[in-house]
């Protein structure tokens, strides 16, 4: 039976957006958020109630979380691992009955992802989460998605690697590894999808995506749409996980080494976003999408 009563914390960043608006789209919950003090957040919808709140107050996030069912946490990497442990106690203290945890990425309970340093807030947060699991206090769903698409596409970090408007693109290990990547609106509707059939999806890693491709597929369709040839640099991804790992192990946690990491992991020839066709997206209800479509509607 679906749940009623639900918790989604970090609902106005890079993921948190699009899962807050399927949330509120889909007519099925009674959503609160829960903010930082400091945050401006405000709802579309004026049924969503908006409580500010103090992450490091046990008792308060207990008091707030109490007759809720579930907790949907959305909050950078960076952030996010002493918040969601402090989630994790209070939304058991509350009898909150499931939490998926924000990953929503790499698959970091597999090798490669598992033991990749920069995915260590997540590896710590899993060993966390599913001890209490196993104590039978708390259940989960994470849900991992690869690189997201239609937004890694148009950042201006160029996380798949294309500068579309000034037709430039970088090949990582010449661009013709696959790896699997998803649509923000595609992972919105994944949580939805947990929280509305929650039995099903019980104490499970699950992967999703829109696509199974390669840099070189995409930029095949980017250079017809748009009429151009792109100008292309090659990057060694191997050598530049190597050397951001590298960083990150000696506690450089800057915005280079966190870059390089991340699209190391996903461009590498270890391949930590590769899982293929066939996963869990069906059994969600995710529809398959059609890229050239998807690239028009991005760019
Ligand atoms: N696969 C990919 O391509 C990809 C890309 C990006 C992110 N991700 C993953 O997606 C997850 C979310 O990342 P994101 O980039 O979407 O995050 P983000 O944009 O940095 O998240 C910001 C949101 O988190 C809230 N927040 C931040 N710190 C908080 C704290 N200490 N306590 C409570 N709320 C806090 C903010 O609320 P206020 O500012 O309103 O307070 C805001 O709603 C992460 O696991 C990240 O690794 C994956």
């Amino acid at each position: 039976m679906s749940y009623h009563k639900i918790v989604h914390i970090g609902p106005s960043g890079n993921v948190g957006t699009p899962v807050h608006k399927a949330l509120v789209d889909s007519g099925k919950f009674e959503i609160t958020v829960l903010s930082r003090k400091e945050s401006k957040f405000t709802s579309s919808n004026p049924s969503v109630k908006v409580i500010k709140v103090d992450f490091t107050n046990h008792q308060e996030l207990v008091e707030t979380l109490k007759g809720n069912e579930a907790v949907v946490i959305t909050i950078g990497l960076r952030e996010v691992e002493a918040t969601t442990k402090a989630l994790i106690d209070a939304s058991i203290d509350a009898g909150v009955k499931r939490i998926i945890p924000g990953e929503f990425g790499v698959d970091t309970h597999t090798q490669p992802g598992q033991s990749q340093t920069i995915y260590s807030p997540h590896h710590k947060i899993d060993e966390y989460l599913t001890g209490k699991s196993a104590a039978g206090v708390i259940e989960y769903t994470t849900i991992n998605t690869g690189p997201f698409f239609n937004w890694g596409l148009i950042v201006p970090h160029h996380l798949l690697g294309f500068d579309i408007p000034n037709k430039k693109a970088t090949l990582y290990n010449g661009g013709t590894l696959r790896w699997n990547t998803s649509n923000v609106e595609t992972i919105g509707a994944s949580v939805v999808s947990v929280f509305s059939t929650p039995e099903k999806f019980k104490n499970k890693n699950l992967l999703i995506s829109d696509f199974y491709i390669s840099q070189k597929e995409i930029l095949a369709i980017l250079e017809e749409e748009t009429g151009s040839k792109f100008e292309i640099t090659e990057t060694d991804a191997d050598k530049m996980e190597e050397d951001a790992e590298a960083g990150l192990r000696r506690g450089e946690w800057n915005f280079p080494n966190i870059l390089g990491a991340v699209l190391g992991s996903m461009f590498s020839s270890k391949g930590a976003c590769g899982w293929g066709e066939n996963d869990d997206s069906a059994s969600l209800g995710l529809e398959k999408k059609d890229l050239r479509t998807e690239i028009k509607k991005a760019i």
